[in-house]
């Protein structure tokens, strides 16, 4: 007999997408479990706990989690809560502590997890307590080009094997130099839409002339940047690909120029500009010479709620999204970058970001349209280069769209979305192989 799937809420052939899937509680509560309890979510960065006994307090989904380097300087990631009754150990957003103690009864747990302390334990226990059995409850933790992973699923494949080739690409961005980055954030805002719209949204460029028209307006006329017509949208050679749950887009360049990006200006362009002159020979060794001239990774999302880079969409019930931001530059570049790439990446995307706020509006409503049964029976319509993607692109690995504008990876989420929620384990989930030329020194981790 044929299982039949529970979920069937995206049609590959049309591109009709079931809006219930956005409002409905049932289906909310599974996705904490089915996905954000397996997958790997980026959940810090090593610069946030560089030093013995730090900590800094993140989420995987709504459980609450304590990331710690230990007195041996290995990471780990705990759930907040205390073994007893269920307190949240820790308070703090961030610190340095060798151990948490529970401010209900006293309960102590080192930052490795051991339970190390209850007070009373004879008395109170009998001497009883199955203390090595009352740990922290611990994730699986990886670190990619200093980005922290976790997954609470012991059972899931390697980091390595769950970014797949999709790391071909984020390495152009995040692993381009030896001494690697630092994030500094996050900055925290809530948006009331469903997570997986914005995260869609990320290989959404067909939007992104008339959402943020007045957007490109300003920066035309303060940073004489010129804004793209529809014209120039749709003749674009930019690629469009997506791997494992993850969405990406490319920018193909012939010339070397650096991505016109937010933070540059007429004044200190040229100190962008000389910074990736100087340290091309040094990405070269590391990417390889087609990565380091040719492919610029530009707009992109990693299965679930990573959002444009190392930026999270924490659902907060089905209409609700807490955004964490975070800036990510290299450790040595310039003051000039460094504090160009912050400031510009807020000024884009933060809170009170330009762009955020063009498309928070859209989110929200088409996250909100499925509220009405109305609404509800007729389906959202992605179907947008349907037949037009290939497996076997000659130059691009992934499954790469024939078009910039495409909405094929926003298909392929919402069918990865589809084959978390129907499978009982990880045994159950497929992954691509890693096909891609890896070519150049940098690896995982360095
Ligand atoms: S709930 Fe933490 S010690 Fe009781
Ligand atoms: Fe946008």
């Amino acid at each position: 007999m044929v299982a039949t799937k529970k979920y069937s809420i995206i049609d590959a052939e049309t591109g009709a997408l079931d809006r219930r899937i956005f409002v409905d509680e049932a289906i909310y509560q599974e996705e904490l479990e089915k996905i954000f309890g397996r997958a790997w979510q980026m959940i810090g960065h090593v610069s946030l706990v560089p030093n013995p006994n730090d900590f800094f307090h993140t989420y995987m989904g709504e459980d609450p989690v304590i990331l710690t380097r230990d007195n041996t300087g290995q990471l780990h990631a705990f759930l907040n809560m205390c073994r007893h009754r269920g307190n949240r150990i820790v308070r703090a957003d961030e610190g340095n502590a060798k151990n948490f103690m529970c401010t209900y009864h006293g309960w102590t747990f080192s930052n490795d997890g051991r339970l190390e302390h209850v007070p009373g334990v004879s008395e109170a226990y009998y001497d009883d307590l199955p203390v090595d059995e009352l740990s922290l409850v611990e994730a699986k933790v990886d670190v990619y080009a200093g980005i922290v992973f976790a997954t609470w699923d012991h059972e899931a494949p390697s980091l390595e094997a769950y970014l797949g080739d999709a790391r071909w690409y984020l390495d152009t961005v995040f692993n381009r130099r030896d001494g690697g980055t630092v994030a500094v954030g996050p900055m925290k805002w809530l948006e009331p839409c469903n997570w997986k719209t914005p995260v869609d949204n990320c290989s959404d460029n067909y939007h992104t002339v008339v959402t943020h028209l007045s957007s490109a307006m300003a920066y035309e006329k303060y940073n004489g940047r010129p804004r793209t017509t529809h014209a120039q949208l749709f003749t674009r050679p930019h690629k469009h690909m997506f791997v494992n749950g993850h969405g990406l887009t490319v920018r193909e360049v012939d010339d070397d120029t650096p991505r016109d990006r937010a933070g540059m200006t007429d004044e200190n362009r040229h100190v962008f500009y000389e910074h990736h002159r100087a340290t091309m020979p040094e990405v070269e060794r590391r990417l390889g010479r087609r990565r380091a001239h040719e492919v610029q990774l530009t707009n992109h999302s990693l299965f679930p709620n990573g959002v444009l880079g190392f930026r999270l969409a924490l659902p907060r019930g089905p209409l609700m999204t807490e955004f964490w931001h975070f800036a990510v530059y290299e450790k040595d570049a310039p003051e000039v970058v460094r504090h160009g790439t912050q400031k510009g990446s807020g000024q884009n995307n933060g809170a009170a970001g330009l762009f955020e706020q063009d498309d928070i509006d859209n989110w929200r409503q088409v996250s909100m349209s499925a509220l009405s049964p109305l609404a509800r029976r007729y389906a959202q319509d992605l179907s947008m280069g349907v037949g037009h993607a290939t497996d076997n692109h000659p130059d691009y690995p992934g499954r790469v769209s024939e078009r910039y504008i495409s909405e094929s990876n926003q298909r392929n989420f919402y069918q990865r979305w589809e084959e978390f929620m129907n499978a009982d384990s990880w045994a159950d989930i497929p992954l691509d192989p890693i096909t891609a030329d890896f070519e150049g020194a940098a690896g995982m981790n360095g």
